[in-house]
């Protein structure tokens, strides 16, 4: 049965930095609350018209191709997570494949946030196991920057996210030595409200209090995306960042052991893990958990923030590019977001 290895890895992060001190202009907070807190600096942001996440996608998706020593059309399959995509439909995916001249070949979209580019990595793990495509391109990209609350009110969220893209070529190999050993999945939909944007969408309208029931087609059709949601702010994400801390700091190192049990490791056998960057506070606690060294653990939320489903790949490949991976290491690379969803993979360079 064939394996699959990341042939291929490319990051792209806007050009703009945006400092803490930069959003006291827009609301009430401040540098050491933000860095106290999240540890997070800046973050970039995208051009407001000239990038969008799939524009972003391109670029690193073009590095990763080209890193992988492959074409754009040598790419059998996309497999494409954003929570921020360019429409609402249809997906970022069929954008990408049209924006990067590929063949007609399937597109993906994933839809698990912080946990998505795991989620899609999983996918794509699969379809090259199975024999079905050779070379797969995964990608987590978000332009946050363009649906947050930039006042007051919005701050415990909009301090926190970045935008940015990664992209990895996912190859088939013979080589039993390298490559994925085995990803995780799982999610409990239980604290789905907990971080979420709600509107639009379809569920029984949580921004005004009215009787739908009473409501014709065309002015429920109206309420879709309506002026009463915007004037109430009720088109921004929510987030309660307390629990969403809490069951983050059970579910990353969780998730970890059960990568490593399944294969036969302990901790001190990693060479680095890449967690998602959510929150400095809570990779440092996963890190004491599982007691390891500084060197063990890769963080870059500091100049990124959260970059949901584009922070694994940016600082996969950011630590790569670094010279911190070397060929036979053990890296583990593990997500826990909105869903709530979680996921880990653990694979040999
Ligand atoms: N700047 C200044 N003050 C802020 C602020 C900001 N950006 N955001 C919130 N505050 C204020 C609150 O209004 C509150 O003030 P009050 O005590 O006067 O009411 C106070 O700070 C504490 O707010 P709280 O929300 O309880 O803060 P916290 O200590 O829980 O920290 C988070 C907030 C978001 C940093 C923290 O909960 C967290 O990191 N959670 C995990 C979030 C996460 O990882 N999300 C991504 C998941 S993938």
């Amino acid at each position: 049965m064939p394996r699959s290895k990341i042939a291929g890895i490319g990051m792209y992060v806007p050009e703009k930095v945006v400092t803490n001190n930069e959003l006291k202009q827009y609301m009430d907070t401040d540098d050491q609350w933000i860095q106290e807190r999240t540890g997070i600096q800046e973050r970039h942001y995208a051009h407001r018209t000239e990038e969008t996440t799939t524009t972003m996608a391109v670029e690193a998706a073009s590095i990763a191709i080209k890193r992988a020593g492959i074409s754009a059309a040598d790419i059998d399959f996309i497999v494409f997570a954003t929570l921020s995509p360019d429409y609402y439909f249809p997906g970022c995916g069929v954008l990408l494949q049209r924006a990067m001249k590929m063949k007609e070949i399937g597109a993906l979209d994933v839809r698990n946030q912080c946990s998505g580019f795991l989620y899609a990595l999983s996918v794509a793990d699969q379809f090259i196991k199975t024999g079905m495509y050779k070379n797969i391109l995964v990608v987590g990209s978000e332009k946050h920057s363009f649906g947050l609350d930039f006042t007051t009110r919005g701050r415990n969220i909009s301090v926190i996210f970045g935008d940015g893209a990664g992209a990895v070529v996912l190859q088939a190999t013979e080589n039993e030595q390298s490559g994925i050993l085995s990803t995780h999945l799982h999610s409990d939909g239980e604290s789905a409200e907990i971080l979420a944007m709600y509107n639009p969408g379809t569920h029984a309208n949580h921004w005004a209090e009215k009787n739908y029931a009473a409501f014709d087609e065309a002015e429920i059709g109206q309420m879709f995306m309506s002026h009463t949601m915007i004037d109430q702010a009720q088109n921004f994400p929510f987030m309660d960042g307390q629990s969403v801390f809490k069951k983050a700091v059970v579910k990353f190192p969780e998730v970890i052991m059960e990568a490593l049990y399944k294969n036969g490791y302990n901790p001190s056998d990693i060479n680095l893990l890449i967690p998602h960057q959510a929150n400095l506070r809570i990779s440092q606690f996963v890190q004491q958990k599982l007691k390891l060294r500084d060197d063990q653990v890769y963080n870059n939320i500091q100049h990124y923030g959260n970059t949901t489903a584009a922070s694994v790949p940016i600082a996969l490949c950011e630590a790569w590019q670094k010279g911190m991976i070397k060929e036979g290491d053990l890296v583990c690379l593990a997500a826990f977001g909105s869903g709530f969803t979680w996921a880990s993979a653990l694979l040999k360079w």
